[in-house]
């Protein structure tokens, strides 16, 4: 009988989790939160210190950010960590260099050219240091694990690129452990049920970085489908890439300015919700105060000093059985419908909806 946790954990690593984040991309994100770093401890983990910019970044700034210390842990089941490792473990015999998982704490970065903004990345190089260690971990550097958790409890302020397929559970742990974040996840985990509470109760937000434009990942040459080759090395585009935060992001403080006046013709209600469609965003009426039905990537805008989340069309859509374009009656899911115009009688479904209404002036 195959074995359940092995098999388990070969199906994770099916999962296409490998996704390289740019500096160029960390650069640009960061750049705006330098203030909260200040002796502050970090955690990367799901990070090779070997491969991943992020803990390339923080090591580069460690000195200009003021950091208190930096820590990663790398995953044994990424196909590229470890592969240096031999240089500082004995490993056991048959044991290939792939499944060593392990942990870096940087305490100290030389100030090679003594203007605090060294360009030291070189694990190796900043091992030499007494205060910094590298330590094989004794499980699997699995997230989840307790010796991972247990750097968890000490980090002020974790950043990463997650994988991709256990970023709900990623999200309940940072949150458990009341951790500051700065990671990167795909705008579809919006809607996710154990996601949208949190924008509700204003304790995650969306990054600086427009989401719009799509971000470039490095992915292993084993993935077959890629965007381009950069000097040899696959990259892939993921176009619903965002960066989730609960430090503060200055966007989420602006006053959306809505210069449109409410009239019913101008926004349709739903049939199975008691609200007002209101499509793009940026057409919201000034002057409704009751519950409005946005494009759920309205909250990458959301100021919750003047929005209030009701709640999304997953959660507040009521069953409904309606006539379709395609003549039959079919019972509606949850999402809200409308009129279709184009075909009287009938019912559009929308895509989700995030319900929201304007919070009273005190
Ligand atoms: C999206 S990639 C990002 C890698 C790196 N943080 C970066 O951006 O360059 C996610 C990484 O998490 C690792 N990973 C997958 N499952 C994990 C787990 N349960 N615990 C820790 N890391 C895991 C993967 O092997 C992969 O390298």
């Amino acid at each position: 009988m195959a074995n359940t946790n092995t098999a388990l954990h070969a199906a994770n690593r099916n999962k296409k989790d490998e996704f390289y984040t740019q500096l160029s991309d960390i650069e640009k994100e960061l750049s705006h939160y330098r203030e909260y770093f200040k002796d502050k401890i970090v955690l990367c983990n799901c990070d090779d210190p070997y491969e991943s910019n992020f803990f390339k970044y923080f090591a580069l700034n460690f000195n200009a950010l003021g950091l208190k210390k930096l820590m990663a842990t790398c995953y044994d089941g990424s196909p590229i960590s470890g592969l240096e490792l031999p240089l500082f473990f004995e490993l056991e015999e048959n044991t290939s260099p792939k499944k060593v998982a392990y942990k870096v704490e940087i305490t100290e970065i030389p100030d090679l050219d003594g203007n605090g903004a060294t360009d030291l990345s070189d694990v190796q190089l900043l091992l030499q240091s007494d205060n910094n260690i590298m330590q094989p971990l004794k499980g699997n550097g699995d997230f989840r694990s307790a010796e991972c958790i247990e750097l968890l409890k000490q980090a002020d302020i974790v950043v990463t690129n997650p994988p991709f397929s256990l970023f709900r559970e990623y999200v309940a742990q940072l949150v458990k452990y009341d951790k500051k974040f700065l990671i990167i996840g795909n705008t579809g985990a919006f809607s996710y049920k154990e996601i949208f509470p949190l924008f509700k109760d204003n304790k995650i937000r969306t990054g600086y970085t427009n989401f719009n434009v799509g971000m470039f990942f490095y992915i292993p040459d084993s993935y077959e489908q890629y965007h381009h080759l950069e000097n040899g090395r696959k990259v892939a585009r993921v176009a619903s890439s965002c960066w989730y935060t609960n430090l503060p992001v200055s966007k989420h403080n602006e006053e959306l300015i809505c210069i449109k006046h409410y009239t019913p013709e101008d926004y349709p209600r739903y049939d199975n919700y008691d609200a007002i469609d209101v499509c793009p965003y940026n057409e919201i009426p000034y002057d409704y105060e009751g519950e409005m039905g946005v494009p759920i990537t309205f909250l990458d805008k959301l100021n919750p000093e003047q929005f209030e989340i009701v709640g999304s069309s997953l959660e507040l859509a009521n069953p409904m059985v309606g006539k379709f374009p395609e003549g039959t009656f079919v019972k509606g899911g949850p999402s809200f419908y409308i009129p279709d115009t184009e075909n009287p009688g009938m019912h559009k479904r929308l895509y989700n909806r995030v319900v929201i209404k304007f919070r009273k002036k005190q």
